[in-house]
Order: structure tokens, then C-alpha cells, then sequence
């Protein structure tokens, strides 16, 4: 039962907010019709896990740059009975896949290699990874077809294009235009969708349609896989059937840690976003950043200074658990966070060349992923709770639909690094833990967290934005705890970020006044406003990615969710 919708007022010159406050079930998503299909699945008895099953399918149908069974992802889930796990469904690099793959005979990359068309294709994990959970930890109400549905009636049926999605489809002309199935569906071979026309996608709909009657498996060892990699097979694309039929989700343990006696449950490697988040907290613990003006100079060159060096670490030393071996304890030990956050200035601001990975001498940088993927967050009327964000990599991924599928296909294969020590295409430097190598998985800034208190969730949060992820979510939970945000203020709040390298800020129009960013680039800080993304709409400039969240009210116990205005779209929907 919807309790109370309302359109909010955020802070000045934020994008609105759509906000619900019930005090049953919800979910947060990047597109309506997936958050419908997820509170949907709520009503007919389902839980959190199997509404978030709902909702990742049909955002492959109706939100497809982002949303995806081509792609993979992290779920971390909580229920209310105080189960906690995450569900690991990143991407595999293929077996034919080398260390030097997009570099030329001598050595250099080779530009868009990594990116466009289908030898930048991973193989996907969503489909695997949803079914584990439904599997572990639904609510065994649901059949796995029931899920499907919604997603396959959209595709079946149709959807009405959006202005946003008309916009963006269009922006991603050169992207699939030279791809025949992409053109044919996407792109409508040059007869670009208007807003308000229908998009069905039969391909998809028959590929949903066999994934319902014969089970997720049948993406692996079905038809589907076989049509997938025929169609690698005549592209020069690597994924094979064996690499489909090898594919395995992974469940692992969650990565926990605290912060001005919060307790927060995070995502732990082959992503980099728990570590990185909770050094960050940590370090900022020993500041009373709520004294602080939420945009203020002395703010934004704390955090940013925190943020250069838990980016410094996570180039150094982050990859793949399988192939890396991660010093995760000595990265989260409060003695070594305390002696790294010492090294700060309060006045000036630390050159990043002088910053490397704070355990050893490590200089590597890592290059910015794409600003896409997408997150949603779902809460049951029982208190259990999932934190998702999943991914094609880039808008529209590697801009193939494979064959007949009708399945757009990741370019995730970008996340590795493409070639140790040397600037990449975007002019960066990358590093060695996240090399190219058969099966392994890319490391990932996906940072799918949940926060509790006592006990008890009070939020639920994650966003898309590559590289950008994990300091959206430190900027979220901390106008929360330390600056009393409302939920939608603390969406809306214009945010900035910093990775170490390149060695600067980007921020978003509006972040502070003309004075304040006079004060930080006196303390040394070089400011660069975020830029519009390659195959970004123009109304999309300038957003750094956008933040699908649940707080709850520990005393009251009603939950709000707030889907963020910076995506045309958003949607929060109660069962
Ligand atoms: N592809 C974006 C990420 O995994 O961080």
C-alpha cells in the first residue's frame, strides 16, 4: 500500500526527486516499468530477492543501456532475520582472451578495441547470478518463470519510448550503427525511435521465452548459447560455448566495517568499491566532518584528499580475488588508515605523484570506466533488503546484439587493464593486479552497500558511474550520518569527484559557490567540470551517476525511497 507519493522540492538547482514513503515494500530503479515489475512481484508474496529478480530482467528490456542479461554485476543482500551475502556475478574474461589482446605488434593500443564490437565482450554473468540468488535466498513463492515474465511480456508487448531514451538511442548512433542486429532493434536502421512510439524487441522476448521454460541454465548450454557464440564465432569475437557453459556466479562472504557506530555491509573484491569506501570512511572518522559546511573548502578538500588515497590503493592493489592476492586486512587496518590520513594538509592539497599505493611504493594509476551501469535498491515489507548494480560497462555496452538473441553484450572487457604501466586510450595509467587474463574477472567500482544502525537497515544505496561509483556513495551515506540530509537532499546534493589520477576534481555545475572553488584551487586543487560522456545525451552532461536509495526512519520504521533525479526515468514504487 503507497502511504504517501510526492513530488519533493530538493535542494536548490537539484534535479526533482519522485519520493515514496510507505511503510511496506519498495524499489528504487533506474526506469518505471522494472521498479513496477519488481513491487509487482512483492504483491503476489514474493520477497526482496525475487523482486530484484524481476526488476534486473525487465531493466534488461526496457532500460537497455545499462540494464542487461549481456552484462554482470553485484547483489549484496540482508534479511531481516540478520543473513548477510553478496552474490558475485561479474563477468569472465573468455579463455582465448591474452594479456596484450588490444595492443597492435608494437605494443600499443589499439583505440576502441577494448570497447566497440565483440572482442570487447566478456562473458556475461547476470542471468547465472540472478538465478543463485532466487535460488539461496528467495522467497521459494516464486517460480523462476514467474520472474521472467514481466520482462518477456515487455518485450513481447512493447514499451513506450521515453524522450530520454529517443535522445539517448540516437546519441549512440556511431556505437551500433555497426552492428546489424543493434541497427536493426536500436536503431531501427536510421529510422530513429521518436518519444511516445512503441519499442518491442521479439528477439529478446523469444530469448526470455526459452530462458522461462527450459531455466537460466539455458542461457549457458542452450540454445541461446549457442546462438551467441555462432555469432562471436563469425565476428572475431572470443566467447565461445565452452566459456558460456563454464561460467559460474560466486557467493561470497560480505565485506563489513564501521563508521560513527553505524555498521555497514559492502561489496568485496573482484570489486573495489567496499575497500575503497570503508578506507574512506575510516579515515574520515577522526574528522567531525559534521562541523563542517557540506560544501565548504574545508569539506571538499578532506574528502578529496581521502579519496586520493583510497584510489591510490585500489590501483595498486585490487583485482580479481582468484588471480590477485588482495591484502584486504592490512588495507582496512585502522592503524595503517590513521597513519595514511595523517599524511594529509589540512591547507594543501597533495600532488597525486607524490601518492602511490600507501602499503608499498606502487605508482600505477587506473584509468575512469564509462559512466554507466546501473543500480536499484528493494526493501520487502519483512525488512529484507537488496543493494544491486549491474552492468554493461558502457551506454549500450560494446554496441553488438548478438544474432538472433536480441542480447545487447557488454564491453566489460575495458574494465582490465589493457596494458600495464603506459597511458591508456583515455591518456592513463593503469595497474598490474587487473591484468588480462583467461576467466578472470575485471576489477569493478561497483559498490552495492547497505548501512545499518543497531542492528536495524537504515540505508540502502549503490549508483552507476564508473570510477565515480564509489565516492557517490561515500558522498550519499555521509550527508546522511554526518549532515542530516533528508533522503532526497542527500540524492540531490551535487557531488564531486576525485581518483587520484588524473589529479583533479571533477564536479558537478552548482557543487559550491565561485568563492569556494577559488579557496581550493588556492589550496592547490586543479577543478575540471564534469564533461559530457561519449554517447551521452546533452541533458545528461555534467552528472556524475545517480544514486537509487531506501533510507529508513529507525523510529518510525517507514521506509523512503528515492530514485535520483539525474536520470530521466527514475522511478520508486511501493507493493
Ligand atoms: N563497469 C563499471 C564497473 O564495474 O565499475
Amino acid at each position: 500500500m503507497l502511504l504517501l507519493a510526492m513530488f519533493f522540492m530538493p535542494l536548490k538547482g537539484s534535479p526533482l526527486s519522485p519520493v515514496v514513503t510507505t511503510s511496506r515494500g519498495l524499489v528504487v530503479a533506474a526506469e518505471g516499468h522494472a521498479a513496477e515489475a519488481g513491487a509487482t512481484i512483492l504483491r503476489k508474496g514474493g520477497n526482496a530477492v525475487d523482486a530484484a529478480v524481476a526488476t534486473a530482467l525487465t531493466l534488461a528490456v526496457t532500460y537497455p543501456r545499462a540494464g542487461n542479461i549481456g552484462g554482470g554485476g553485484f547483489m549484496v543482500v540482508r534479511l531481516a532475520d540478520g543473513t548477510a551475502t553478496a552474490f558475485d556475478f561479474r563477468e569472465v574474461a573468455p579463455a582465448g582472451a591474452t594479456r596484450n589482446l588490444y595492443q597492435d605488434a608494437e605494443g600499443k593500443l589499439v583505440k576502441g578495441r577494448s570497447t566497440k564490437g565483440h572482442l570487447a565482450a566478456a562473458v556475461p554473468g547476470t542471468v547465472a547470478g540472478l538465478a543463485l540468488a532466487m535460488q539461496r535466498l528467495g522467497s521459494g513463492k516464486m517460480a523462476w518463470a514467474d520472474l521472467v515474465e514481466p520482462a518477456r511480456a515487455l518485450a513481447e508487448k512493447g514499451f513506450e519510448v521515453t524522450d530520454a531514451m529517443a535522445e539517448d538511442l540516437r546519441a549512440s548512433a556511431d556505437l551500433m550503427g555497426a552492428n546489424a542486429a543493434a541497427r536493426r532493434i536500436f536503431l531501427r536502421d536510421g529510422n530513429f525511435y521518436r518519444a511516445g512510439e512503441t519499442m518491442r524487441q521479439p528477439h529478446l522476448a523469444a530469448t526470455l521465452a526459452r530462458l522461462q521454460a527450459e531455466g537460466p541454465r539455458e542461457f549457458y548450454t542452450g540454445r541461446t548459447a549457442e546462438l551467441l557464440a555462432a555469432d562471436m564465432a563469425a565476428h572475431g569475437g572470443l566467447i565461445t560455448k565452452e566459456d558460456l557453459a563454464n561460467y559460474r556466479p560466486v557467493e561470497r562472504a560480505v565485506l563489513r566495517g564501521a563508521y560513527r557506530g553505524y555498521e555497514l555491509i559492502t561489496m568485496p573484491p573482484p570489486s573495489s568499491g567496499g575497500i575503497a569506501l570503508l578506507q574512506m570512511l575510516t579515515m574520515l572518522e577522526g574528522h567531525d566532518v559534521a562541523a563542517l559546511a557540506p560544501a565548504g573548502a574545508a569539506k571538499i578538500h578532506l574528502f578529496v584528499e581521502v579519496m586520493r588515497r583510497a584510489y591510490a590503493d585500489r590501483a595498486a592493489y585490487l583485482g580479481d580475488p582468484d588471480f590477485t592476492k588482495i591484502p584486504v586486512a592490512a588495507l582496512l587496518d585502522p592503524d595503517y588508515l590513521a597513519r595514511r590520513a595523517a599524511t594529509i594538509d589540512s591547507n594543501r592539497a597533495t600532488p597525486s605523484k607524490m601518492i602511490g599505493g600507501g602499503l608499498a611504493s606502487v605508482t600505477e594509476a587506473e584509468k575512469p570506466e564509462p559512466l554507466e551501469t546501473t543500480h536499484f535498491s528493494v526493501m520487502d515489507a519483512a525488512g529484507n533488503v537488496v543493494s544491486c548494480t549491474y552492468t554493461i560497462n558502457g551506454i549500450y555496452g560494446c554496441g553488438v546484439v548478438a544474432g538472433e538473441t536480441g542480447i545487447l553484450l557488454n564491453n566489460e572487457m575495458d574494465d582490465f587493464t589493457s596494458l600495464p604501466g603506459t597511458p591508456n586510450t583515455f591518456g592513463l595509467v593503469q595497474g598490474e593486479a587487473n591484468a588480462i587474463h583467461p576467466r578472470k574477472r575485471p576489477l569493478s567500482s561497483m559498490t552495492p552497500t547497505i548501512v545499518l544502525r543497531d542492528g536495524k537497515v537504515v540505508i540502502v544505496t549503490g549508483s552507476p558511474g564508473g570510477a565515480t561509483i564509489i565516492n557517490t556513495v561515500l558522498q550519499v551515506i555521509t550527508n546522511l550520518i554526518d549532515h542530516h540530509m533528508t533522503t532526497s537532499e542527500a540524492v540531490a546534493a551535487k557531488r564531486f569527484n576525485h581518483q587520484w589520477l588524473p589529479d583533479a576534481i571533477t564536479y558537478e555545475p552548482g557543487l559550491a559557490s565561485e568563492a569556494v572553488m577559488d579557496e581550493l584551487r588556492v589550496r592547490g586543487h586543479e577543478l575540471k567540470l564534469r564533461k559530457l560522456y561519449p554517447n551521452d545525451p546533452p541533458r545528461w552532461s555534467g552528472m556524475q551517476g545517480s544514486a537509487e536509495t531506501i533510507v529508513v526512519d529507525p523510529v518510525t520504521g517507514l521506509r523512503t525511497g528515492a530514485p535520483d533525479g539525474r536520470r530521466p526515468g527514475t522511478a520508486a514504487v511501493s507493493d
